[in-house]
């Protein structure tokens, strides 16, 4: 057995990519150390009773330097375990240091991905599809290609627990569908921030899945489906369905771009000589953006 703190770590660049770490040093690390375990600690705890990795394939979707991937060390000598990312200085870290037994590959920023049709077993993306705006639904339905029958997906999405901190109003799941702030936001900054409500996923998503379990877990929503058989499309995946929220939700994502366009212009205000802003405000413009 070798322990995921045996292995090297990559440098706080990184590592603090993908989740604010409180600092450079070896505290730094313990966090990520821990933050990692818990996370496939979690997925393991969601999965059905009794799964074994033994001779399965698993990809990590939007691995960064693999905080989660590098706790399935192990698994890799008796089951194919994959990572990929778009950041190339990810997968340059993780080929040099803990490939194989890992496998790490880039994708683009669009699908598809490079395997075959039902390559995996079991995909996880975590805090991935909480930053997909345009290319959320094709990635959904690429995870779903790369799936064997009756494979599993887990993944996260934000919601009730983000809606101060992203969109800066409480929540209320009937004016939130799939929401997208900071459309063009870069990745090094967070990347775009989705807000979902679980009815909306159960509408979607569960098109293309059967959803098997949802928790919050880690300030997020998680959740574990089972892929349907059949074809979709992106376009029949996210048609609006019956439900009045579905025109409410649309409604109310003009007026939060409207406000992060008034934001914006008010941000550049504030850097003129003697200008300044809420701090609110502040928390959600550029630079100012928490990790998820
Ligand atoms: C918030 S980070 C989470 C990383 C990792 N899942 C974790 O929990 O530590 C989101 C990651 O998704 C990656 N990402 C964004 N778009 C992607 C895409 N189209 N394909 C693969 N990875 C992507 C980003 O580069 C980033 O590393």
């Amino acid at each position: 057995m070798t322990a995921s703190s045996d292995l090297p770590y990559p440098p706080f660049e990184l590592a603090d990519r993908v989740i604010k770490l409180p600092s450079d040093d070896l505290n730094g690390y313990i966090h990520y150390e821990l933050q990692g375990s818990d996370t496939r600690d979690q997925l393991v705890g969601m999965l059905p009773d009794g799964y074994s990795f033994e001779g399965r394939s698993l990809l990590d979707f939007g691995c960064g330097a693999g905080r989660t991937l590098r706790h399935f060390h192990d698994e890799a000598g008796s089951a194919r375990v994959v990572g990929c990312d778009i950041d190339q200085r990810s997968i340059d870290w993780l080929n040099t240091n803990l490939c194989p037994p890992l496998e790490a590959v880039r994708s683009e920023v669009d699908p598809p991905l490079a395997f075959e049709d039902a390559s995996f077993d079991f995909i996880w993306a975590i805090s991935v599809f909480t930053h997909l705006s345009d290319n959320s639904v094709p990635w959904l339905l690429e995870l779903r290609r790369l799936l064997k029958p009756d494979g599993l997906l887990m993944a996260s999405y934000m919601g009730e627990h983000n809606s101060e901190d992203t969109a800066g109003e409480p929540w209320d799941e009937d004016r939130v569908g799939m929401n997208v702030l900071r459309h063009s936001q870069d990745w090094d900054l967070g990347g775009p921030m989705v807000l979902m409500s679980d009815w909306w996923v159960e509408e979607h998503w569960g098109r293309a899945f059967d959803i098997l379990d949802r928790k919050p877990c880690g300030g997020q929503t998680w959740t574990l489906m089972r892929k349907k058989e059949g074809e979709i499309t992106p376009e029949e995946l996210i048609s609006p369905g019956e439900d009045p929220r579905e025109f409410k939700a649309l409604h109310h994502n003009i007026k939060q771009l409207q406000r992060e366009i008034d934001e914006l212009k008010a941000w550049n205000e504030s850097r003129k000589p003697g200008a300044s802003l809420k701090r609110g405000i502040r928390r959600r413009l550029p630079g100012g953006t928490r990790k998820n």
